[in-house]
C-alpha cells in the first residue's frame, strides 16, 4: 500500500484549546481520524506526525523520501520562517501540498508571507480540519494522474 506523509509543526497539538475562535474545536486526534478515513477509500496508508521542533520536523520530511507518495505540511509559524524547512521540502524532491486551517491571507500581515509556497504543488487556506482532506485529494491527483 502506498502512503503520505501529514506533518503538523508547532502549536498544532493544541488545536481544540487553542485558540478555538481561529481554528475551531477540532482537535489533531480528531483530523487524523478524519485524514485516516478519507484515505481508506483510496487504499492509502497515512502517517501523521506533529512537532514542535523545526530540526524534528525536518528529519520527518527526510524520512518521507523513497518511503511516501508526498507530504501534507501545515508547519504553523515556522511557514512564515523556516528556510531550512523549505530547503528540506526542495532536497527531498517530493510533492508537498501546505494546509492552513485558518485563511493566512486575511490575518495579519506577517502570516501572509510562505517560505513554503514557492517549492509546493499548492496551499490550500481557510478551509479548517476540511482543509487536509482537500489536500489529500490534490497530491493523490497529482502522483496517481503522473503515474
Ligand atoms: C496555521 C497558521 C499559522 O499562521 C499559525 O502560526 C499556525 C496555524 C493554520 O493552520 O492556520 O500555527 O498554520
Amino acid at each position: 500500500m502506498t502512503s503520505i506523509l501529514i506533518l503538523n509543526g508547532p502549536n498544532l497539538n493544541l488545536l481544540g484549546t487553542r485558540q478555538p475562535e481561529v481554528y475551531g474545536h477540532v482537535t489533531l486526534t480528531d483530523i487524523a481520524e478524519m485524514c485516516r478515513a478519507h484515505a481508506a477509500a483510496h487504499d492509502l496508508e497515512i502517517l501523521f506526525e506533529q512537532s514542535n521542533h523545526e530540526g524534528q520536523l525536518i528529519d520527518h520530511i527526510h524520512a518521507a523520501r523513497g518511503r511516501d507518495l508526498g507530504i501534507v505540511l501545515n508547519a504553523g509559524a515556522y511557514t512564515h520562517t523556516s528556510v531550512a524547512l523549505r530547503d528540506a521540502i526542495s532536497s527531498v524532491e517530493l510533492p508537498v501540498v501546505e494546509v492552513h486551517l485558518s485563511n493566512i491571507h486575511a490575518r495579519e500581515p506577517f502570516r501572509h508571507l510562505s517560505h513554503i509556497a514557492p517549492v509546493a504543488l499548492g496551499q490550500i487556506a481557510g478551509f479548517g480540519a476540511k482543509g487536509y482532506l482537500l489536500a489529500i485529494d490534490a497530491l493523490l491527483d497529482h502522483t496517481r494522474g503522473a503515474e
